[in-house]
């Protein structure tokens, strides 16, 4: 025989009695009693916190033009340049950091636009998509993923394109398996891997013969 029978209805009591203790507990808390942390309340904040502007005024280096606007000090670097200045290339896929899809370079570095700070990117080389073509010349990163059908719906490709070119310059495009891993912050929904991987295979010859 069960040592520790538990039917329903010691189930359901246990149950209450315990979000009964949990709330009384946040209760305590927000009274003050253990555990309580106390914050700024509106009247203890200093004067300057609630009356600073939130706006700033800078000036963005976008593929080799300065830019100058006024952001918001919490917009992102990628909500800057698609809805502020009009650089759509680089893509919002997750807002989160977890797709690739706002991939640019920052200093020759592949950063992820979305969760970098506008603010924080003053006085830094950005480079989107839109900056790589030299005229009417592709970078040769374009060129091989329109070669080898690197893409379907296209949503992914900035983002695969600006992370393969600094794939190949961290030295990390030896191999298949290699690329793979350095690429696998990009995602592509429509699952183009093998033609992306021949596609910097490729680049990375053209890119070592300059
Ligand atoms: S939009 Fe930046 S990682 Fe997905
Ligand atoms: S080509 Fe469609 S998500 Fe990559």
């Amino acid at each position: 025989m069960n040592e520790f029978p538990v039917n329903r209805r010691t189930f359901l009591a246990t149950g209450v009695a315990v979000v009964a203790s949990v709330s009384l507990g946040h209760a305590s808390a927000d009274a003050g009693g253990p555990g309580h942390v106390e914050g700024p309340s509106d009247e203890r904040r200093s004067p300057d916190a609630r009356t600073t502007p939130l706006t700033r005024d800078i000036v963005l280096s976008v593929n080799g033009v300065d830019r100058a606007l006024q952001v918001d000090t919490r917009v992102t670097l990628l909500d800057a340049l698609r809805d502020r200045l009009g650089v759509t290339g680089s893509k919002k896929g997750c807002d989160q950091g977890q797709c690739g899809a706002c991939t640019i370079h920052i200093d020759g570095e592949r950063q992820l636009a979305c969760l970098t700070l506008a603010v924080a990117a003053q006085g830094r080389r950005i480079v989107t998509v839109e900056g790589l073509a030299r005229g009417d010349r592709l970078h040769p990163m374009q060129q091989a993923f329109i070669d080898h059908d690197g893409f379907q719906c296209g949503y992914c490709t900035s983002g695969q394109i600006m992370s393969a070119i600094a794939c190949v310059h961290e030295g990390h495009a030896g191999s298949d398996s290699e690329i793979r891993e350095y690429m696998s912050g990009n995602l592509c929904r429509c699952a183009a891997y093998p033609n992306i991987v021949a596609a910097v295979n490729q680049a990375r010859l053209e890119m070592e013969k300059v």
